[in-house]
């Protein structure tokens, strides 16, 4: 099975007051989904944007918003984010008690339904979900913040999980740097979240572009 291989750059950690250059940058550095963190103070510590400003940022891109919502009730606000022109709308598990009934929610109003796991979350807890999405994002990180680590046991759950299913797209989310993307990719992922590695390098769109070339040619040197 020959999935995709994606770059999804997150915002969360770019330059706001330059938004509209930045996601020319990373159009240009070869992204193929924005990444959007939307976080409510509440489920993660941290609080970042709503769906006003995710529409505004599809206006300033031609790529499809990838939407991970860290929210509470976030049975409350998937329409919203779909109207702000969302393609996926990825809730973590751990946020409600109906996940089949959101799911599948997400889909009839027109968007691509994804979940996420934190790190301590057995992937067993969405066993009953992968045949109604079709991405799953397992964080390698501790949701709230860009610029952390990435916690190596989260590849085993990507590893674990990619044996189950061949064909899912599985999203690698936290922590992701040129020296590490390559094991997240060896471990099963196929698309992968970067937030402060790009947004934080002195040239975004070539950051992007390297990442890029790692991922869609392996054995590329940086
Ligand atoms: C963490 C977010 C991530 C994060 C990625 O809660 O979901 O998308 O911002 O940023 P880096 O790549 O800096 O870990
Ligand atoms: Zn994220």
């Amino acid at each position: 099975m020959n999935l995709t291989q994606i770059i999804a750059p997150s915002v969360l950690n770019a330059n706001f007051l330059e938004l509209g250059k930045n996601l020319q940058a990373i159009e240009q550095g070869g992204a193929e989904l924005i990444h959007l963190d939307i976080m409510d103070g509440h489920f993660v510590p941290n609080i970042s944007f709503g769906p006003t400003i995710a529409q505004n940022i599809k206006k300033g891109t031609s790529l499809p918003l990838d939407c991970h919502l860290m929210i509470s009730n976030p049975e409350n606000y998937v329409e919203a984010f779909a109207k702000a022109g969302a393609h996926y709308i990825c809730i973590h598990a751990e946020t409600t008690n109906h996940l089949d009934r959101l799911l599948h929610r997400i889909a009839e109003l027109g968007c691509i339904p994804a979940v996420s796991i934190n790190p301590a979350t057995p992937i067993e807890s969405i066993r009953h979900s992968l045949d109604i999405v079709q991405m799953v994002l397992i964080m390698s990180v501790n949701p709230g913040f860009g610029g952390q680590k990435l916690i190596p046991y989260t590849l085993d759950k990507i590893k674990n999980l990619r044996d189950q299913k061949p064909e899912l797209n599985i999203q690698i989310d936290g922590g992701i740097k040129l020296d590490n993307i390559q094991e997240a990719q060896n471990a099963g992922a196929n698309i992968f979240v970067v937030g402060s590695a790009i947004f934080e390098s002195p040239d975004p769109q070539a950051t992007c572009q390297k990442f890029v070339e790692k991922i869609k040619n392996p054995s590329s040197i940086d």
